[in-house]
C-alpha cells in the first residue's frame, strides 16, 4: 500500500466547488430483489441466440483498438431508421451523447420541461451550463406556445425535449412538436429513449436544427450501453469532433452488430412489455387510492397516499420500484414502476394489495 510522506494534500483545492457541491448519482442496490426501477427490459437473452453470440465474441481481437468509424454498424442502424450512415452518431450510452451536445453547442441557456430526465440538468452542471426548467401542465401537459414564450425570455439556445417523457410517460401532441421544432431559434433535442414503446416517433421532424437521441437500453441491452444521434449530414460530422476516438468498445460494437440481425426478437418482447403495461395499468388502477397516469413507456407512473410507505413497503417484499416523491413538486406521492416479466408484475401486484 502505497502512502503519501510528504504534506498532506488538501483535495478540496483541486477541485471545483460547484463539483464538490454535488453528489454522485445514486443507484440502489438491488442484490436479490425484483427490480422494477431503472426501465430494463425484464428478458434476458433465448438461450439459442446466447451460443450464436458467444462464438461471435470470440472473434474479436481484444488487443487491438476497436473500429473508430463503425461504418458497419453505423450502416445497420442506419437502414433500420431509414437514414443515411452519415446521419448516425454513436455513444457510450445516450447518457455520453447527451454530454456530446452540451459539450459542443453553443454557451446558451439550455432548458427542458419538468419534471423530466434528469441527465439533463446533470451534465449542464457539470459543463457550467445554465439551465432553466418550464413546469408541465395539468396531465404533464406541454404547451408550445408558453414553452416558446419561456425560451425567448430566458435566451435558451438548445431544448430537450423526451418523447415519451421520463418520469411521466406520456407523449406530448404532434402539433405541439412541430409547432416547437419550426418555430424555436436553437437546437431541439427529441429524446426518444422509449421509442420501442411509444405509438409514435419523430424522424420525420428531424431539419437542421432539430436531431433525435435513441438508445438500445430500453430494448434490452442496457449493459451495453449503446446509444445514438440521428441529426443532418452537417451537424453530425461537428458533433463527431468531440466523440472520444473509440468511445464503442470491441465487445459492445460486435454485439449491436450481431443482435441487430436479431431485432425481430426484441420487438417481439417490446410487444409483450406494451400489453403487460395495459394488464398492469388496469389491474393497479382498480387497487383504492391508487391513480395509474398513461404510458407510452416501458413503465407506469403512479400516484398513492402515502408513496413512501408503500415504496418501503414493496421493498420489504423484495420489490424495488422508484420512488419519485420530493423530487419535484408534480411528483408527489408517485412511484414510477417499470414494466417486468408476467411473474414479476404478478409479484408487484400482489404486494400492492397486501400493503393497500
Ligand atoms: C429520456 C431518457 N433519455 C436517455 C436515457 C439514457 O439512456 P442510456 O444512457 O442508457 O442510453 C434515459 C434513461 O433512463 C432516459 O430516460
Amino acid at each position: 500500500m502505497h502512502s503519501f510522506t510528504h504534506t498532506q494534500i488538501n483535495t478540496a483545492s483541486m477541485l471545483r466547488k460547484d463539483i464538490r457541491a454535488l453528489s454522485s448519482y445514486q443507484v440502489a442496490d438491488a442484490r436479490g430483489m425484483v427490480k422494477l426501477d431503472a426501465m430494463e427490459n425484464p428478458f434476458t437473452l433465448p438461450h439459442s441466440l446466447r451460443r450464436e453470440w458467444a462464438r461471435v465474441l470470440m472473434q474479436v481481437d481484444i488487443n487491438r483498438y476497436p473500429d473508430s468509424q463503425m461504418q458497419g454498424l453505423r450502416k445497420q442502424i442506419a437502414d433500420r431508421d431509414r437514414v443515411i450512415p452519415e446521419q448516425v452518431l454513436l455513444g457510450n450510452g445516450s447518457d455520453e451523447i447527451i454530454q456530446m451536445l452540451l459539450l459542443a453547442t453553443a454557451d446558451s441557456t439550455v432548458m427542458a420541461p419538468a419534471p423530466s430526465f434528469a441527465m439533463y440538468g446533470l451534465v449542464c452542471k457539470w459543463l457550467r451550463r445554465d439551465f432553466f426548467t418550464m413546469p408541465l401542465g395539468n396531465n404533464f401537459n406541454l404547451d408550445a406556445k408558453q414553452f416558446l414564450a419561456a425560451c425567448a425570455r430566458e435566451k435558451v439556445g438548445m431544448v430537450f425535449l423526451a418523447c415519451p417523457n421520463n418520469p411521466t410517460g406520456n407523449l406530448w401532441d404532434y402539433e405541439t412538436l412541430q409547432t416547437i421544432c419550426s418555430q424555436f431559434n436553437g437546437l431541439v433535442v427529441i429524446d426518444e429513449a422509449y421509442m420501442p414503446f411509444s405509438s409514435r416517433q419523430h424522424t420525420a421532424l428531424l431539419a437542421p436544427n432539430v436531431v433525435i437521441l435513441r438508445t438500445f437500453s430500453k430494448l434490452g441491452w442496457a449493459g451495453l450501453r449503446l446509444g445514438y444521434l440521428l441529426g443532418s449530414v452537417s451537424f453530425i460530422h461537428e458533433l463527431n469532433k468531440v466523440r472520444m476516438p473509440y468511445n464503442i468498445n470491441a465487445l459492445t460494437q460486435a454485439s449491436a452488430s450481431f443482435l441487430l440481425k436479431h431485432d425481430d426478437v426484441f420487438q417481439a418482447q417490446a410487444a409483450v412489455i406494451r400489453q403487460q403495461r395495459q394488464q398492469l395499468a388496469a389491474a393497479l388502477t382498480e387497487l383504492p387510492n391508487v391513480h395509474v397516469f398513461p404510458s407510452e413507456a416501458n413503465f407506469l407512473l403512479i400516484r398513492v397516499a402515502d408513496a413512501d410507505r408503500v415504496f418501503n413497503g414493496l421493498k420489504a417484499q423484495g420489490i424495488l420500484v422508484k420512488n419519485m416523491h420530493g423530487s419535484d413538486p408534480a411528483l408527489k406521492q408517485c412511484l414510477r414502476i417499470t414494466i417486468g416479466s408476467e411473474t414479476e408484475n404478478a409479484q408487484l401486484l400482489s404486494a400492492m394489495r397486501s400493503i393497500l
